[in-house]
């Protein structure tokens, strides 16, 4: 079996080495043991290791203690996890048999992992958790794994790149920015976490009157957001969605493809130095301009934030920025200080999908939440050539090498994933 691993104190630095498959019995009842099957990586994977530490991603699946040297030092060396699909081998719980394919959070690697998995019963029926003692560190979110119920290898492939990311352009557009808090109540981007706001009304959940800029526009949770926003009645707004990217044509043709019923823009980043670009935000007459930032390219939001604040206009409008995510590359400690400097500076509010699906659950329950969920997904499904018209999925094969997890981890650490690359893995 190949191994991935990756330095948890410079992300540049990976290697890969083998293993013997493992022999030993399962460890118990509700246990599974797993081989990942189809995995996909994105930016969202170099987050997983900049805040490895922080919000404890390195302890889904530690490096396996029969490692090499010097690798076994857990210190120094992670395994990055990466969503995807999981072909059980060996199980001893009755419904799942071997074959069976699970989606969820797996390393980004070629390494057997065993599973202990319980499923609740106000739970979906395909839903089952994770409950292993060192998984217990981890958000709920990455201990949620689906039984899949399609062979279509295609689907999965979609599956495994787009939606972990869209379910955070979900949540975000139905819950913390709800169109209807009479029947989807308006949850904090971050609920449990202090926070430059400390609670969340309806009042802060409204789009009606709000125009969004939406930085790395063409990140795909960036994509997920525009299309989700496509899915709320006219009333919940926004008025407009202003999309800021490298890629402005293909997000200019997703936007107009999915007809959506606010006035949609997109452009490059140089753009947002033009008084054109003011006067068609400062034309929809916002009381609210919302800027979230997938990870924008240096100075993106600066530009922005410039754009609005030296406008007579819309300097009088309610500034609020959500951030959800980092650029393609690896921090350095200064990039960091940059970052929370900004945030501090700007009054950032940071959005993180699992608590966000933590808080939803008591008060809405899974059956509803996620009946939700899928129904948005379907959608995605059905519409993804116009949702996201230019963008592949980019086969690639195994752990070792340039078509496999390794080349794939060094071209996202140099930020060579280009916006219409969806990288997905046979292993
Ligand atoms: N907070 C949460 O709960 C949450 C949930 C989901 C995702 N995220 C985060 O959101 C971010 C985006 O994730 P993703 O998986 O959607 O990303 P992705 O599909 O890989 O997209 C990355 C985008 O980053 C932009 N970019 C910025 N700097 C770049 C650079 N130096 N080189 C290349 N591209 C650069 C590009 O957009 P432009 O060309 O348009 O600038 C690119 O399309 C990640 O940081 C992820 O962790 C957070």
């Amino acid at each position: 079996m190949d191994v991935h691993v990756v330095s948890k104190t410079d992300n540049n630095t990976h290697a890969t080495f083998s293993l013997p498959t493992p022999t030993s019995p399962l460890a118990g009842p509700s246990s599974l043991r797993i081989r990942p099957s189809l995995l996909s990586l994105t930016s969202n994977n170099l987050t997983y290791a900049l805040l490895g530490n922080q919000l404890k991603w390195w302890d889904a699946y530690p490096v396996p203690s029969n490692a090499p040297t010097p690798y076994n030092d857990a210190s120094a060396w992670g395994i990055v996890p990466a969503w995807g699909f999981g072909t059980v081998l060996e199980s001893t719980i009755e419904s799942i048999a071997p074959g069976t394919k699970l989606w969820g959070y797996w390393p980004a690697s070629g390494h057997v992992v065993d599973l202990a998995l319980k499923h609740e019963p106000d739970e979906p029926s395909t839903h089952w958790i994770e409950v292993s003692p060192h998984r217990q560190t981890l958000l709920a979110l990455y201990n949620r794994y689906l039984i899949s119920t399609s062979d279509d290898e295609t689907r999965h492939a979609w599956e495994a790149s787009v939606r972990p990311v869209w379910q955070c352009a979900y949540v975000l557009s139905a819950y913390v920015f709800t169109p209807d808090p009479a029947s989807n109540p308006a949850i904090h981007p971050y609920p449990g976490i202090p926070s430059v706001k400390e609670t969340w009304t309806s009042a802060d959940a409204d789009l009606s009157r709000a125009v969004v800029i939406s930085l790395a526009a063409s990140s795909k949770t960036a994509r997920a957001v525009a299309h989700n926003f496509t899915l709320r009645p006219t009333s919940g707004g926004p008025l407009g969605l202003l999309q800021v990217t490298s890629a402005p044509g293909p997000i200019q043709s997703a936007a107009t493809a999915l007809k959506p019923h606010f006035a949609t823009r997109a452009v490059d980043y140089t753009s947002l130095d033009t008084e054109e670009v003011a006067q068609w935000i400062a034309a929809l007459k916002p009381a609210k301009i919302l800027v979230i930032d997938f990870g924008s390219r240096d100075g993106g939001f600066e530009a922005a934030h410039k754009l609005v604040s030296q406008d007579e206009v819309l300097a009088k409008a309610e500034f609020v920025t959500v951030n959800i995510g980092y650029q393609q590359k690896v921090y350095t400690m200064s990039d960091v200080g940059a970052a929370l400097a900004s945030a501090a500076e700007h009054s950032k509010i940071q959005f993180n999908t699992s608590p966000v699906i933590e808080a939803i659950l008591p008060v809405q329950g899974a059956t509803k939440l996620f009946a939700g969920l899928e129904k948005a997904w379907d959608h995605w499904l059905e519409n993804r050539e116009a949702a996201a018209p230019d963008l592949q999925l980019v086969w690639g094969e195994g752990v070792v090498g340039e078509k496999g997890i390794e080349g794939a981890w060094t071209r996202l650490t140099r930020g060579e994933v280009k916006p219409e690359e969806a990288l997905v893995f046979r292993i």
